[in-house]
């Protein structure tokens, strides 16, 4: 019997997919992976430079929305800031106004700006939790509100949202306080629209990538470069597509409020915080009770994972 490739199921068919800073990197990778699966998808970008500054002149949403069409597939273009109330609103109506539907928004644009704390300027503060919080925000809660009438009107709604965490938001990373904060941001933000909108019909799960793009392949170039030899490039953004793609599909029915961990052919269920230990005085404590009642609750706790790029820990826990 000869080995023939089996097809590409097209799990995605006939949604309509909105993907924002999808003109690089994985939001790209996405884009294309929900192109193959059947989706006609929205390529939200606004082409802006690695710092969230002005971009070089590119229109990478655009392009993006070419090689959609080129291999056979429905696109249309999203050129809105996602973190503007005006863009984000915007970009959902591009959804209706060009496709009549909104199935699935893949939250993922964002941009970087590293420092430790102590040189951490308010300016990169805010543009760093503005980008990624606010520009989860918006969307999902225009998209929401969409998903919210269709669902009084009567109308059966399937949606899906994909939010993008961090590792450095899950477990902290050295040099990245706005960026860490911001990621654990839409790490909640996941669990309560998850809480919120499944009376709607809409599940709302997390990723935390790793992948080689512009934002990770000057840090990690070593540990992120394609084998020289050829074989499998566990680092390119094509490997976390199709566990969004599935999150963003119908077949993912009943899994929400979930973050995963998507890296080459790796997927994890993250599991978040928890109470470990407890004790319980049924009294006010004193200050200097604690120091023993504390040290007891932490020789029952696991210990933490390491935060990235920290110090490995010396005393205490
Ligand atoms: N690459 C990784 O290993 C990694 C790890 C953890 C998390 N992430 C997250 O994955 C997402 C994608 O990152 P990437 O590595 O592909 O980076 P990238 O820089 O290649 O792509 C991000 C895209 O978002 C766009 N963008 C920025 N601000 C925007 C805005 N206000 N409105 C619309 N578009 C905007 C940019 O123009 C860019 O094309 C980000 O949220 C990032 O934080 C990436």
């Amino acid at each position: 019997m000869s080995e023939q490739q089996a097809p590409e199921p097209r799990c995605a068919e006939g949604r309509v997919v909105v993907v924002t800073g999808a003109g690089r990197g994985l939001g790209r990778a996405h884009a294309l992976a929900f192109a193959r699966a059947g989706a006609r998808v929205v390529v939200n970008d606004l082409g802006v430079a690695l710092d969230g500054g002005a971009g070089p002149g590119e229109t990478p949403a655009e392009q993006v929305a070419a090689e959609i069409r080129d291999a056979g597939g429905e696109a249309a273009v999203s050129t809105d800031d996602v973190a503007s109330g005006e863009g984000a609103a915007r970009l959902v109506r591009t959804a209706l106004d060009r496709f009549g539907r909104l199935d699935t928004l893949v939250n993922n644009a964002g941009f970087l700006r590293d420092r430790m704390l102590v040189n951490l300027d308010e300016e990169d503060w805010d543009a760093v939790v503005r980008v990624h919080l606010k520009g989860h925000f918006l969307p999902l809660r225009h998209a929401a509100a969409h998903w919210r009438a269709e669902s009084k009107a009567g109308r059966a709604v399937a949606a899906r949202v994909v939010n993008t965490s961090s590792g450095a938001g899950l477990l902290g990373s050295v040099g990245q306080g706005n960026y860490a904060a911001a990621k654990a941001g839409i790490a909640a933000l996941t669990l309560v629209a998850a809480a919120e909108l499944g009376r709607y019909g809409v599940q709302v799960n997390a990723i935390a990538p790793a992948a080689r793009t512009r934002m990770t392949e000057r840090t990690f170039a070593a540990d992120m470069a394609a084998p020289a030899g050829g074989g499998f490039d566990a680092m390119a953004p094509e490997n976390v597509s199709p566990l969004v793609v599935y999150l963003g599909s119908d077949a993912c029915e009943g899994i929400t409020g979930r973050v995963f961990e998507a890296e080459g052919g790796r997927v994890t269920v993250m599991d978040g915080w928890r109470r470990a230990a407890r004790t319980d005085k049924a009294a006010r404590w004193e200050p200097g009770e604690l120091d023993g009642a504390v040290r007891g609750l932490l020789a029952r706790a696991p210990e933490p994972e390491p935060v990235y790029g920290a110090e490995p820990r010396t005393a205490g826990r």
